[in-house]
């Protein structure tokens, strides 16, 4: 794997099959700096490239998942156009690097460079590999917009969610009055985001908006043994799977109905259901082959 300044990679599990990537940048609680965001951007290509590894697990430190955005970075922001141009800054370099200009950038290649360079906005959820967040400690504002993009949350018992921007005289800027409003409700959503009142591990379980809320010490592992599991299922059908789920968010039932089930149908074409389904009738384990 490679390194990074900001971001620590690792192949974990029995298997090492699944990805682990830390957040590394402990001096500022891992706000999401602009080189922040571009490590994590390599290191998530990175482990979707792999054909080794079946999921992802994205973590911090035990004292902060993600501070948010990166204030410092943001504060002398004046106009609505130097903020424009603050968020395009990485999809801005690739593209002049590579001498297209802006207005290409727009016209062609603009949803995929935009958000594929940065995971603010639906970065992560374009993954076709499944993405686990493993929170301790804080995750504010796009720290916690960062881990909403996850598939699954995982909490340690200390974790602490919010979206402070109201603070700041902002509002949330990834996906948060959006993610968070799924993920909870209108009025839990609406007292979070309003107030800036951070919610604990356990409300955030109770909520919803976490799936399993572990020790401190044991989340990594915990989320960890999640991800060998899910990795240990054909990666072709896990990727059909997670995006059923995530199409029921932007259609109707009754377009999602029938995605799921032109899916379902799509998947007896595949080696690895009629081979689930022959290893249950000869009561043996599958050998899946993604395929
Ligand atoms: N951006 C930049 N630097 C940050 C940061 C952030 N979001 N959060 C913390 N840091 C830095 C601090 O400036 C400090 O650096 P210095 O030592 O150089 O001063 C260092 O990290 C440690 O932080 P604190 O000294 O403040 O630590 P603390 O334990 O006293 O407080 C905290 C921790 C409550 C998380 C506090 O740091 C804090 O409130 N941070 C900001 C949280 C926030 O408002 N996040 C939302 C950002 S806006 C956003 O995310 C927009 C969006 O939707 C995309």
């Amino acid at each position: 794997t490679g390194t990074y300044e900001n971001v620590k990679v690792e192949k974990v599990g029995e298997k090492k099959n699944v990805t682990l990537i830390q957040l590394n940048r402990p001096k500022a609680l891992n706000a999401l700096c602009d080189a922040l965001i571009k490590d994590l951007n390599q290191a998530l290509d990175e482990a979707e490239a792999d054909k080794d590894v079946g999921a992802i697990v994205l973590t911090g430190s035990q004292r902060a998942f993600a501070a948010g955005a990166d204030i410092k970075e943001m504060q002398d922001v004046k106009s609505f156009s130097d903020v424009y141009n603050t968020n395009f800054s990485l999809a801005w370099n690739r593209v002049t690097e590579s001498g297209a200009d802006i207005a290409e950038m727009r016209n062609k290649d603009f949803v995929e460079v935009f958000s594929k360079d940065f995971p603010k906005f639906d970065g992560i959820a374009r993954l076709k590999k499944p993405i686990l967040a493993a929170v301790n400690g804080i995750a504010l504002g796009g720290g916690c917009e960062l881990a909403m993009m996850c598939d699954i949350i995982y909490a340690g018992e200390r974790a602490q969610f919010g979206q402070p921007e109201i603070t700041l005289g902002t509002i949330p800027g990834a996906g948060g009055t959006q993610r968070l409003t799924w993920a909870i409700g209108k009025s839990k959503s609406m007292e979070m985001i309003l107030t800036g009142n951070r919610m604990t591990a356990q409300e955030a379980e109770k909520a919803g908006l976490v799936s399993k809320v572990f020790p401190v010490e044991t989340l990594v592992d915990e989320t960890v043994k999640t991800a060998e599991k899910i990795a240990s299922f054909s990666k072709t059908i896990v990727s059909i799977c997670k995006e059923c789920v995530n199409a029921s968010h932007n259609m109707t039932l009754n377009e999602g109905l029938h995605f799921e089930k032109r899916l379902f149908h799509a998947t007896f074409s595949t080696h690895d259901r009629q081979e689930g389904m022959t290893a249950f009738v000869e009561k043996r384990a599958p050998n899946f082959k993604d395929c």
